[in-house]
């Protein structure tokens, strides 16, 4: 009998791959603040992260750097195998629309536009026509189960509603690595549930979610945690 040999033997590069990854805020007149300290993280394709952390500590800070929002002080990282800092700014902006789908903490939703304006957004107008536009975004929404809500805007929602747009936004892209901070925070536990097993469901098909939370009951979903301490990265024990 011939052995075959394991899929992972022939192990694919992490998709979301740093090594000694620093950011320092240096803010004009202000003390310098070191953010994040030697960030050695490896995630693979399909892999589903929580970071938890205290306020502060710099999660945000990292998400910024992995969804190429902001550049590290030090220190580098490769997306699917590119080290993004060899990119234009344009390549940059390419990365970001092709590649990645951002739950922001605080939504950032535009406060003019309809619920189903803001989740087309990200298809840019140049690129998908509109009647496609309209009807991605509306089974987008549909799928956070807001399609009722399509033409109403952001001050005419909940929190939670508006943090169900966001998400329908940062997913509209059909997006290899969700990045998102605090998806849950605004929800009621059904939802966020819900919400939750979406991401899952989206890992199950071969994405890559980078979740960030304080609670643990939401990071329990992902299959790893990590926790961030004053800019430095921990993996978490399995059983802590
Ligand atoms: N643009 C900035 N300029 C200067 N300092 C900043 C800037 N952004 C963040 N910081 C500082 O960097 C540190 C890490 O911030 P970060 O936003 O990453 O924290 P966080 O872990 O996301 O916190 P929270 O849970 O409150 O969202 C904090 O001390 C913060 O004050
Ligand atoms: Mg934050």
């Amino acid at each position: 009998m011939t052995a075959v040999a394991p899929r992972a033997a022939v192990a694919a590069p992490p998709v979301i791959r740093t090594r000694g990854l620093g950011k320092v805020y240096s803010a004009g007149t202000q003390a310098e603040v070191v953010a994040l300290r030697d960030v050695d993280l490896d995630i693979a394709r399909g892999g589903f992260v929580a970071i938890m952390g205290p306020s502060g500590s710099g999660k945000s800070t990292l998400m910024n750097l992995i969804g190429c929002l902001d550049k590290p002080s030090s220190g580098v990282y490769e997306c699917d195998g590119v080290d993004v800092s060899t990119l234009d700014a344009e390549q940059l902006a390419a990365l970001r629309r092709d590649k990645i789908g951002f739950v922001f903490q605080g939504f950032h939703l535009l406060p003019r536009m309809s619920a189903l304006d803001n989740v087309a957004m990200p298809l840019g107008y140049a690129r998908v026509p509109a009647h496609e536009r309209q009807h991605r975004a509306r089974e987008a929404l549909a799928a956070v189960g807001l399609a009722e809500r399509a033409g109403h805007h952001p001050n005419q929602l909940s929190g939670g509603q508006q943090q169900r747009v966001a998400i329908a936004r940062a997913l509209i892209n059909n997006p290899d690595i969700l990045l998102a901070d605090e998806p849950t925070g605004a929800l009621d536990s059904r939802t966020g549930e819900e919400i939750l097993a979406l991401f899952g469901r989206l890992r199950d098909a071969g994405h890559t979610v980078v979740l960030i939370t304080h609670e643990a009951e939401v990071a329990a979903h992902a299959d790893r945690t990590y926790v961030i301490r004053d800019g430095r990265l921990h993996a978490q024990e399995a059983d802590a």
